[in-house]
């Protein structure tokens, strides 16, 4: 079969150490976010150290040693995470233990201590930031994020963080006021419906909705721009364009963007099921050299076909820019 053909890399399992299915699903999504995994078979994150020396980013070396192992081991036997969890846990010490975690919180606190110890800026800049709420909107949101990326600045922002704008009109003066904040995931509210199933578009519909304030709070507009809506790579989009959003799901679980004239495609999947309490995670991922989805059930490595791959019952979805025409 595929799975044991010498080609196939990446198709090797993490062995579940008690309850780490929660992270052995992220690890598998992170693995097989194509730049990432090549950032780490490279070993380029040496050259991002900056200030500091390996033994201070030993999350990052024993990620990238992780990674190495997932896509080079001659075998496809499942391998231990276990050099990995003492360094994670050594950064946050919430994932001492054994106990069932949530995956997304473990994805946040992945993310930002990888990005820590590679981030370029060494000195950053200091005194009072300069007002800037007299410039034009998209002035203002070039400059704020100029403003982020003097701070922080590493491949884990490039690929995972986007900007989000949210703006409040009030309704009896008109004025509006516009923050810029960076975001590294989006939590989509999930609606009710009556009946048919919720896609992810009815997700993003429902956040980047009107909201409308009850009681004395009259403002009524809440509108939204996008850096970035899923996880990697930007674009920028506007509220228009995402009311424009066109769900693609031929086979491709991809979302297209007329507007943006783009298209985002699923690349893994983290699924928990179960009760919170009792549930299990695994997760699904495009492997990117094979182009064929596999589903990751901590130690075991199966073919799955697309049409398996139900993103609308997922819990973590990973999105990356297919194509567009601004790039
Ligand atoms: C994962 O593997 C376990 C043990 O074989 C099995 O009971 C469970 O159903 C699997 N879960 C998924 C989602 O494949
Ligand atoms: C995730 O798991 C749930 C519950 O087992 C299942 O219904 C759903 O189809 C799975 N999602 C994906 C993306 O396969």
């Amino acid at each position: 079969s595929q799975q044991n053909s010498k080609n196939a890399q990446g198709l090797v399992g993490l062995r579940n150490l008690g309850n780490t299915c929660f992270m052995n699903s992220i690890l598998q999504c992170l693995s097989n976010t194509h730049d990432l995994r090549d950032y780490c078979l490279r070993n380029c994150h040496r050259g991002d150290l900056g200030g500091n020396c390996r033994a201070k980013a030993a999350l990052m070396e024993e990620f990238a040693k992780l990674t190495q192992t997932l896509w080079t081991s001659a075998s496809n036997e499942a391998i231990s995470p276990s050099d990995f969890k003492t360094q994670i846990q050594k950064y946050a010490p919430r994932f001492m233990g054994y106990n069932q975690q949530d995956a997304q919180e473990f994805l946040r606190f992945l993310l930002d201590g990888l990005h820590n110890e590679v981030n370029r800026v060494t000195v950053r800049p200091r005194g009072p930031a300069e007002d800037l709420d007299h410039l034009p909107d998209d002035e203002k949101g070039k400059r704020m994020w100029s403003r982020y990326i003097e701070r922080e600045d590493s491949k884990v922002v490039d690929l995972f963080v986007g900007q989000l704008k949210s703006s409040l009109t009030c309704n009896e003066c008109g004025f509006c006021s516009t923050v810029f904040d960076p975001f590294w995931d989006l939590s989509l509210p999930i609606p009710k419906k009556s009946s048919g199933e919720v896609s992810l578009i009815d997700c993003i519909r429902l956040f980047t909705k009107e909201d409308v304030l009850d009681g004395d709070e009259k403002p009524v507009c809440v509108c939204f721009l996008f850096r970035l809506i899923v996880m990697i790579n930007c674009v920028f989009l506007t509220l228009f364009d995402l009311l424009q959003l066109k769900w693609a799901d031929s086979g491709g679980n991809s979302v297209f963007l007329s507007a943006a004239n783009a298209v985002y495609s699923l690349y893994a999947v983290s699924n928990h099921s179960g009760t919170t309490l009792g549930g299990h995670y695994t997760a699904y991922c495009r492997n990117p050299a094979l182009g064929e989805w596999y589903s990751y059930n901590d130690s075991r490595v199966s073919p799955m076909s697309s049409s398996q791959v139900r993103s609308s019952d997922a819990y973590v979805l990973f999105y990356e820019l297919a194509t567009s025409s601004r790039m």
